[in-house]
C-alpha cells in the first residue's frame, strides 16, 4: 500500500490515503478519529446506486452508525437553496458537535459539503472521500468549500480543512470517460506549475492512465496530492503561492459562467481551455516560448481534451471579460493571471495588458471548434 500523503498544518493535519480497495477499508480508516462513532453521508445521485452500499457496509462493520442524504448530480447543487436543504437534514438527523460529515462524491459534493461542516454548530469534523480524479487531485485536498451564487463561482465559502481524504483508485472505473479526461485537465496542471518531468511523464504514460491502467492511475493521483499538501502546507489562505494552482480557472471560470455551469461544459474542460489560454496569453506576452503551447496542445488534443472554444455557442469576448471582474483574484481591481515562462515555470502576473488579453479571446473566438474560417 502506498504510504499515505500528509498535508501538514499543525494541529489541523491529515493524511491523504491513494490507493485500490479503500472503500471497503473506509470504516477502518476513519474509526480511529472519531469523537463519537456516528457519521453523516452526503452524496449524490450518481453515486449512490454505485458505491454507497460498498462504504455504508464498511461502516457498519466498524460500528459506525451512518445517515445521510443524497443530493441531485451537477454544478447547479452548489448552490444556496441546496446548502440550506443539506443543513436542515443535517439538524434533522440529529447531527451533533462531534458528528463528522463524509462527502462523498466529486468536487461539487466536497466544497458543498465542507461549506455546510464549517458552518454547521459554528463547524463539525468532515472526512474527504472523492469519487472523481478531478477531486481526487486537487478539490478535496486543501479544505477550499464553498458555493456558487449568480455572480461567478465559489464565491462563497470558507477554508476548513478535512480530518481525512480517502481517494480510491477504483472508484475511478465507473467514472464516465468524458469525467475522467476532464479531470486530467487538472493532472496536468501540477506538471505545467512547477514539475516539468511531470509533465513528460504524463506525455508517455497519459493515455494508458485514462484507458484504465491502475498503477499509472495510481502514480498520477499521489505525485498531484503530494504536490497539493506541499503548497496547502506553506500557504493555506492563499496569500503566494497556492494562487499558481490556478493555473486555466481564470479564463475556464469564466468560460464556465457563460456556459451555465452545466453539462455544457464541464469544470475539467473549461480548466483545460483555460490553460490553453493562459499559455497562448503567455507566449503573446513574450514570456513562454510557442513551442510549449504547441507541445501542450498536441498532449491535451491526443487525449481528447478540449484546446478550442465549443463552438455551440456565440462566444462574446466582452461577456467573458466581465467574468474576471468576479473573479477572486482580482486585487485593487486588478485580475492576477497565472502565466507561464514554459512548461513548468508558472508564475502570478497582475500587470497583463487588458489589450492583450482581449486579442487572445478574439483569437479564440475566432478559432471557435467549427466557427466559419
Ligand atoms: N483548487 C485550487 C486550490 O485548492 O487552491
Amino acid at each position: 500500500m502506498t504510504p499515505a500523503i500528509r498535508v501538514a498544518l499543525g494541529d489541523r493535519s491529515y493524511e491523504i490515503h491513494v490507493g485500490p480497495a479503500l472503500l471497503a477499508e473506509a470504516g477502518r480508516l476513519i474509526r480511529p478519529l472519531l469523537k463519537t462513532p456516528k457519521v453523516f453521508v452526503v452524496t449524490d445521485e450518481n453515486i449512490e446506486p454505485l458505491h454507497l452500499g460498498t462504504l455504508t457496509a464498511a461502516l457498519d462493520a466498524a460500528g459506525i452508525e451512518n445517515h445521510g442524504v443524497v443530493l441531485p448530480a451537477g454544478e447547479q447543487t452548489k448552490d444556496f437553496p441546496h446548502l440550506e436543504g443539506l443543513v436542515d437534514a443535517m439538524l434533522e438527523a440529529r447531527c451533533e458537535r462531534a458528528t463528522t460529515i463524509i462527502a462523498f462524491g466529486g468536487g461539487v459534493i466536497g466544497d458543498l459539503t465542507g461549506f455546510a461542516a464549517s458552518i454547521l454548530l459554528r463547524g463539525v469534523p468532515f472526512v474527504q472521500i472523492p469519487t472523481t480524479l478531478l477531486s481526487q487531485v486537487d478539490s478535496s485536498v486543501g479544505g477550499k468549500t464553498g458555493i456558487n451564487t449568480r455572480q461567478g463561482k465559489n464565491l462563497v465559502g470558507t477554508f476548513y480543512q478535512p480530518r481525512l481524504v480517502l481517494a480510491d483508485i477504483d472508484v475511478l472505473n465507473t467514472l464516465p470517460s468524458r469525467q475522467l479526461q476532464a479531470g486530467y485537465a487538472e493532472v496536468v496542471k501540477y506538471g505545467l506549475i512547477d514539475d516539468p518531468a511531470f509533465f513528460a511523464w504524463l506525455e508517455d504514460n497519459g493515455a494508458r492512465l485514462l484507458a484504465g491502467d491502475a498503477l499509472l492511475r495510481r502514480q498520477a493521483v499521489v505525485t498531484s496530492c503530494q504536490a497539493k499538501a506541499r503548497v496547502v502546507a506553506a500557504d493555506e489562505r492563499e496569500t503566494g503561492r497556492r494562487a499558481l494552482l490556478n493555473l486555466g480557472h481564470t479564463f475556464g471560470h469564466a468560460l464556465e459562467a457563460e456556459a451555465g455551469f452545466g453539462d455544457a461544459l464541464l469544470h475539467g474542460e473549461a480548466v483545460s481551455l483555460g490553460i490553453v489560454l493562459a499559455f497562448t496569453l503567455s507566449v503573446r506576452l513574450g514570456f513562454c516560448p510557442a513551442a510549449d503551447l504547441v507541445r501542450l496542445c498536441r498532449h491535451l488534443d491526443g487525449l481528447g481534451l478540449p484546446t478550442r472554444l465549443p463552438g455551440d455557442r456565440a462566444w462574446d469576448r466582452r461577456r467573458l471579460m466581465a467574468h474576471f471582474a468576479t473573479d477572486k483574484k482580482v486585487k485593487d481591481g486588478r485580475v492576477v493571471f497565472v502565466l507561464a515562462r514554459g512548461i513548468g515555470q508558472a508564475f502570478l502576473c497582475s500587470e497583463v495588458a487588458v489589450a492583450a488579453v482581449e486579442a487572445v479571446l478574439d483569437e479564440a473566438i475566432a478559432g471557435a471548434a467549427g466557427a466559419a474560417p
